[in-house]
């Protein structure tokens, strides 16, 4: 099977100024980008709407969290009613800046991702193994914990919604890209992963992007692989390469 071809852009906590995100996107529209490529970045909430007015060449807009609640007492936070009604598609969810720095367990993750997809949102869902937790042989189990909480949470049919991006920490800002063959691995046995735990049709259907120190290097290699269906690129979404990065399939 076929999976579209998807390349997310997560701009964290950058830049720092509406004009240089404009300038960021302005870009990205005007450049000639693979038609058979998804492409999907990744705004700080502030931006989200002057962004999303301006995105054109195909480009979708995330945000980079929402939580899960629709409304009420909640200081500070986003709700994916409020993201949905300005026309944003996708919300990234679970990212490891996410678990680690602000605490969100994988059932956290995963009440976020049921109301997001309530909402009417897509959803890439971010998974990954600390370093230490690879040298001690437990990517392939870390990744299901983090799966099987979203597992419990959604319906078959949810999986359709969801983009699942592999991003090991170690490999994140870090310029420490997985190898080809770590990151293929992975991806297969998230797949496995699916196959039993929701059906061999969602395994085979649901798009498992690489993320972590993607560039346009070592982009093409990475996209060469059979079951790394794109990637969620941090630092190289800031620059000019992303565009390359886009276009590692072309
Ligand atoms: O969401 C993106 C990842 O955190 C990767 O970031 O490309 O800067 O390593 P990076």
């Amino acid at each position: 099977m076929t999976r579209p071809f998807f390349v997310g852009g997560n701009w964290k906590l950058n830049p720092t100024s509406l004009s240089a995100a404009k300038s960021l996107v302005e870009a990205l529209n005007k450049a000639e980008l693979d038609p058979a490529t998804e492409v999907v970045i990744g705004v700080p909430a502030i931006y989200l709407i002057p962004i999303q007015e301006i995105a054109s060449n195909g480009i979708q807009v995330a945000a980079e969290n929402a939580y899960y609640k629709e409304s009420g007492a909640f200081t500070g936070e986003i709700s994916p009613k409020q993201i949905a009604d300005a026309g944003i598609p996708y919300v990234i969810l679970g990212h490891s800046e996410r678990r680690t720095i602000f605490n969100e367990t994988s059932e956290v993750v995963a009440l976020k991702t049921r109301h997001a997809l309530d909402a009417g949102l897509k959803v890439i869902l971010c998974i990954g193994e600390t370093l230490k937790e690879r040298e001690e042989g437990r990517t392939a189990a870390v990744c299901e914990e983090q799966l099987s909480a979203a597992v419990k949470q959604l319906k078959e049919e949810d999986w359709s919604k969801i983009v699942i991006a592999y991003e090991p920490v170690w490999a994140i800002g870090t310029g420490k890209v997985a190898t080809t063959s770590q990151a293929q691995e992975t991806h297969v046995d998230v797949r496995k992963y699916l196959a039993t735990a929701v059906s061999p049709a969602v395994a085979t259907a649901t798009r498992v992007i690489y993320g972590g120190s993607v560039t346009a290097a070592n982009s093409k290699d990475l996209a060469g692989q059979q079951d790394i269906d794109g990637f969620l690129v941090g630092g190289a979404s800031l620059k000019p390469e992303f565009v390359n990065i886009i276009n590692a399939r072309k």
